[in-house]
């Protein structure tokens, strides 16, 4: 009885909360707070999947208030008739917020995300996460699991696919970008969502590229590697965070008071929600470092973690855990009140039914204009490996296409893994775009040539129609690759190859003598030696989304010039890895017995139709003194018959110094674009901020004498001067 004798005093309140969403916030929540059972409080932090099968029993506890968030609900009538149920039938009436897994697109998909990173590109990428939040927040959804800021050095994790790539300065770079496009100005508007920053931390560092797999790693390396990019999307204001499923000094990440109060909170200032990963909660038990769900819980919600994804187990047995004096109560009301917090910031309080708009839903979603945004992405993010001859870009007249593979026609793969709400019926095909680009006098002759998906050899049939129309055709468009459940969780691949019958078909094709185009369709680095010998031009296309195919096409017929540099180092040979530009400096140069340890393609990597020269680099001065600048200039000359845009590097390497340092680290880039035979001069200011590190006892600071500065084209063709720093 007792539970319902606020109700009067409480709809006045929240009546009175909606008149004044943003003012006085604390001490609305303190209200709400005060007046809340342990029940209630523990059922905001519970975060469950939502399944339309359940939606009944899913009502029933939303009325009785164990729900304050669900995931994969979505659609705006269907979240309007949950929010209903919370704001009109549950005792305090709190509105629910909806959470979903928008990576990379709700439904008009923009390429994988380290497809993204290798547009450099952060205007771009700032507006394809704010496609796809003006999508997400039409369809009810309010928080989105994204950006993923884990740095990855190992292709082999799936996950790879998820990230910016290896580097902690480019992959801070994209998760601010990608934090400001999902949440723009204020993410009140109902056209904006919260960004959850994940998976903090150093999931990336995934041992063998097995993921979960438990490595572990240094405190250098979660300082100088990991947290960078968190940091980056914490001061761009991401509002929300997620824990890992692994570890940090063998403590898992959701119970790891260190990491998520001394770090994160103490040390880098985040004021938002912290959302455990799926079920990471009860995984400590299954992890081994607690006996049972009591304990896990305790130690989860003490160690700061303010959601509950999943798991279900902070409900069911927090309250008695408070009774008992088992935890204490301001753990369970810090992480009501981030919770809270949140939904105010969304604007919840204010309206509850804002982001339920079915009218704003039907328009928004696959607007002619959300497309063409993926298309530009997609463009942009498509990386040139190898062009033999200037084979590319293509004449729309050539009087005879073969357009070869198994990802050819396909148009489910190449939305990419976390594809959200994508549809294939949506995406263009390799094939399509190539239709919509060419001549009317063109003749284009197709061949599957083999299954993508197997790795047993019966494609031979295939492989012989395919000869057949190779040999017929002028030049031949080879697509071969990934799909898409090869790359994201859970899809380690040990080998790095694509699957030998695509091996099998581009020997093939190559035999046939004919100037070969080889599209690659992949989420992560592969080991592409044998491809790039058989092919006369070879393009990263990654997985590129609904506008994928005509993206492929623009850039074939010179519509778009690439643009795109690797975020990740390609390595030669599998047993590389891991294989990264910021190597630490060691006593003597040495490799392996049985094969070079030079990368295939260097991180930073790209070619244009046009031909970029670098001048030498020019210093404003050779001292700098720590309160000081200098400038550091190049002048670029396009020199070739193409308009361009190149991503001109800056590195910076500390070749004496108390720990041994990587011998160069990126510090700055620019996008330059330049008409043909036009030059222009290109600065990067230098200041101290690009000389720190951390000591040896991770402490952060700079020491006096000489640096060098590199400036080129990737991280292994540059340009070098120094300069002294004074103390
Ligand atoms: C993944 C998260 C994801 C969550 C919700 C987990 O398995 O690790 O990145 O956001 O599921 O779908």
């Amino acid at each position: 009885m007792t539970r319902f004798r606020y109700i009067p005093t409480l709809v006045l309140l929240v009546a009175a909360i909606g008149l004044n969403a943003q003012e006085n916030k604390n001490q609305k929540i303190d209200s709400l707070l005060k007046v809340m059972t342990l029940e209630e409080k523990f059922g905001q932090i519970n975060l469950l999947a939502y399944y339309s099968s359940q939606k009944e029993i899913i009502k029933e506890r939303i009325k009785k208030g164990e729900i304050g968030a669900l995931l994969k609900a979505n659609g705006a009538a269907n979240n309007r008739e949950l929010q209903k149920v919370a704001v009109e039938n549950s005792r305090l009436h709190i509105p629910l917020m909806f959470q979903e897994d928008v990576i990379h697109g709700y439904k008009t998909i923009a390429p994988v995300p380290l497809a993204e990173a290798a547009s450099w590109d952060m205007e771009a990428i700032q507006q394809s996460a704010s496609v796809a939040a003006s999508e997400a927040s039409a369809a009810g959804v309010q928080l989105t699991y994204a950006p993923m800021v884990d740095i990855c050095r190992d292709p082999r994790w799936g996950r790879i696919m998820e990230g910016a790539g290896e580097d902690p300065y480019l992959g801070s770079e994209v998760a601010s970008a990608r934090v400001k496009g999902f949440q723009g100005d204020s993410y009140t508007n109902g056209t904006n969502i919260m960004a959850c920053v994940k998976h903090f931390a150093g999931y990336g560092a995934a041992l063998s590229g097995e993921d979960y797999a438990i490595l572990d790693y240094s405190e250098r390396d979660l300082r100088e590697l990991y947290l960078p990019p968190f940091q980056a999307a914490i001061n761009a204001g991401a509002g929300s965070l997620m824990s890992a499923y692994t570890s940090y000094n063998a403590v898992p990440a959701s119970a790891n008071k260190f990491l998520l109060k001394t770090v994160l909170r103490d040390q880098m200032g985040f004021k938002g929600m912290v959302i455990t990963d799926w079920r990471t909660t009860s995984n400590l038990v299954s992890m081994g470092v607690c006996g049972d769900d009591s304990l896990a819980a305790a130690m989860a919600l003490e160690a700061g973690i303010d959601m509950d994804m999943t798991s279900g187990i902070l409900m069911k047995v927090g309250p008695d855990l408070i009774r008992k004096g088992k935890i204490d109560v301001k753990e369970i009301d810090r992480a009501v009140r981030n919770v809270l917090n949140a939904k105010f910031d969304m604007g919840l309080f204010e309206n509850p039914y804002k982001y339920f708009d079915e009218e704003r839903e039907k328009k928004e979603i696959l607007s002619k204009e959300n497309k063409e945004k993926a298309l530009d992405m997609a463009r942009k993010s498509m990386v040139l490996l190898k062009n033999d001859g200037d084979l590319l870009p293509l004449s729309r007249n050539i009087k005879t296409i073969a357009i070869i593979g198994p990802l050819a026609k396909d148009k489910k793969d190449l939305m990419g893994r976390w594809n959200c709400k994508g549809d294939e019926k949506d995406v263009i095909s390799l094939f399509d775009g190539i239709k919509n680009v060419v001549g009317p006098s063109t003749k284009i002759l197709y061949a599957e040539g083999c299954r993508l998906n197997g790795y047993k050899n019966n494609g031979s049939d295939s492989i012989s129609k395919a000869i057949e129309i190779a040999k017929q055709a002028d030049v031949i468009i080879l697509a071969v690759g990934e799909q898409a459940n090869f790359t994201g969780e859970t899809a380690g691949l040990a080998g790095l190859h694509i699957t030998p019958e695509q091996e099998q078909l581009v020997r093939a094709i190559h035999q046939t003598g004919k100037p070969i185009v080889n599209v690659l369709f992949n989420g992560r680095p592969l080991v592409l030696t044998e491809i790039a010998d058989n092919s006369t031009s070879l393009l990263e296309a990654w997985l590129p989304g609904t506008m994928g195919g005509d993206a492929v096409a623009d850039v074939l017929f010179g519509n778009y010039n690439p643009s795109g540099k690797l975020p990740v180092t390609f390595p030669a040979n599998a047993g590389q890895i891991p294989n990264f530009y910021a190597k630490r400096k060691k006593q003597s140069e040495t490799g392996y017995v049985d094969a070079s340890n030079k990368p295939l393609f260097p991180f930073g990597f790209g070619l244009s139709y046009t031909h970029f020269e670098y001048s030498k680099i020019k210093l404003s001065d050779i001292k700098m003194k720590p309160n000081g600048f200098i400038n550091a200039t190049i002048t670029l000359t396009n020199k070739g018959k193409y308009t361009g845009r190149e991503v001109v590097q800056l590195y910076i390497g500390d070749p004496v110094c108390s720990i041994i340092r990587p011998i160069k680290e990126l510090k700055k880039f620019s996008i330059v674009e330049l008409k043909p035979g036009e030059s222009k001069i290109v600065n990067f200011t230098i200041g101290l901020d690009d000389l720190y590190f951390f000591d040896k006892d991770l402490k952060k600071t700079y020491e006096p004498g000489t640096f060098k500065v590199y400036i080129g084209s990737n991280s292994s063709e540059t340009k070098e001067i120094s300069f002294e720093l004074s103390s």
